[in-house]
């Protein structure tokens, strides 16, 4: 194995996708502070860290309920091998060969999905008899995404009075998502911020007003994470981007922990050249990486190389490392196999990304 426990940051073989533990493990404390006595629990999204390892660091801090969310049905496969048992899919599971692979985990998990449709519903009921289990069904509300939920209370209540009704579904309450654009004041995101919740509440009162029981108001994500504090009716936040963080969210108490070790490879006047590309880095929409330091501006994104344009004095030599930060955690994540956790410049160990490519 290269880059074994012990060796020095100086002597890391690069490109390599690097954890700093001291890092992670303040943006998780920083949380299970914030909700160790409070009504409201953390349920990680593990879509961005695909790790049931470091979802467990997360879960242990405190200030969780114990389970974790994933976007896919394969995802929820490796966190119940890595020792979940209660496990949400924060989505639509809509074919019918993941539909007999979620009652299949249901023997072993108590598994959770979000609903937005009565057809979708109707056949969740239809394979959770089949195989004899029960499927934990959670509405989906859309608050601003318009990429899934219902976009009306009604619709809401529509659903839950009908899940209620079938044989192999247990209604369990409602969930949303939803995100914030460019790089708020605080007030702002507050505002928005609170606008979002309180959408996916007021479906939640609905359903309550028709006499269903809501158990579970699972919403969020990392820019909420505190906003939520204030309603008592949210039982949970799934927060995802916040453990490891990335360059979206400088205004929020989180700093970055996974980063991608790079080398200069070549030098031009002020442009370097580094050994990590878009091989080892995703950069959706538009979002460029950018090197943590170094006064500096992406040129160009190769596959295996990618060149950056230097704007401080400082002198760089072939051979010099650096960290290369990136705008999406997730996408970073999914291109690696294994993550190097560091602490203090030592490498203090090495985890599998055992969710990665788990697009199913
Ligand atoms: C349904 C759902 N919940 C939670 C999250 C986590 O959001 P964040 O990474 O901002 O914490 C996501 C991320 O895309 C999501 O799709």
């Amino acid at each position: 194995m290269i880059n074994k426990i012990g060796t020095h940051l100086k002597d890391i073989e690069t490109p390599e996708l690097i954890i700093d533990l001291d890092i992670l493990e303040s943006n998780v404390n920083t949380v299970s502070k914030a909700y160790k006595d409070s009504h409201l629990k953390m349920r990680a999204h593990t879509k961005n860290l695909k790790s049931p390892y470091l979802a467990r660091k997360q879960v242990e801090a405190g200030g969780s309920n114990g389970g974790v969310c994933t976007a896919k049905v394969s995802e929820a496969e490796v966190m119940i091998e890595g020792g979940f048992n209660n496990i949400l899919i924060a989505n639509q599971v809509v074919s019918d060969d993941k539909i007999e692979r979620l009652c299949s985990l249901a023997k072993f998990a108590d598994m959770k999905v979000g609903i937005d449709n009565i057809d979708n519903l109707n056949n969740l009921s239809k394979f959770a008899i089949k195989h004899n289990v029960v499927l934990g069904v959670l509405v989906e509300i859309n608050t601003s995404m318009f990429r899934c939920g219902v976009r009306s209370s009604e619709h809401a209540v529509e659903l839950a009075k009908h899940a209620v009704e079938l044989e192999g579904i247990d209604f369990k309450g409602v969930m949303s998502h939803q995100s914030i654009k460019g790089l708020p004041t605080e007030d702002e995101r507050w505002k928005v911020g609170e606008g979002y919740l309180e959408i996916c509440l007021e479906s939640k009162r609905a359903i309550e007003e028709a006499g269903i029981d809501v158990e579970i108001v699972s919403t969020g994500e990392t820019f909420t994470f505190d906003i939520a504090l204030k309603y008592p009716e949210i039982t949970e936040i799934q927060g995802g981007t916040y453990a490891l963080m990335d360059l979206n969210y400088p205004y929020m108490p989180f700093d970055i922990a996974v980063k991608v070790f790079s080398t200069i490879i070549d030098i031009d006047d002020d442009k370097i050249t580094i050994d990590a590309g878009n091989k080892c880095i995703a950069a959706p929409n538009n979002a460029t990486p950018l090197i943590e330091g170094v006064k500096s501006e992406l040129v160009e994104m190769g596959l295996d190389y990618s060149i950056h344009k230097i704007s401080d004095n400082k002198k760089y030599n072939i051979g010099d490392k650096v960290y290369l930060l990136t705008t999406h955690e997730d996408g970073l994540i999914n291109r690696w196999d294994k993550f190097v956790g560091i602490r203090k410049e030592i490498v203090e160990g090495s985890w599998d990304i055992l969710g990665r490519g788990c697009h199913h």
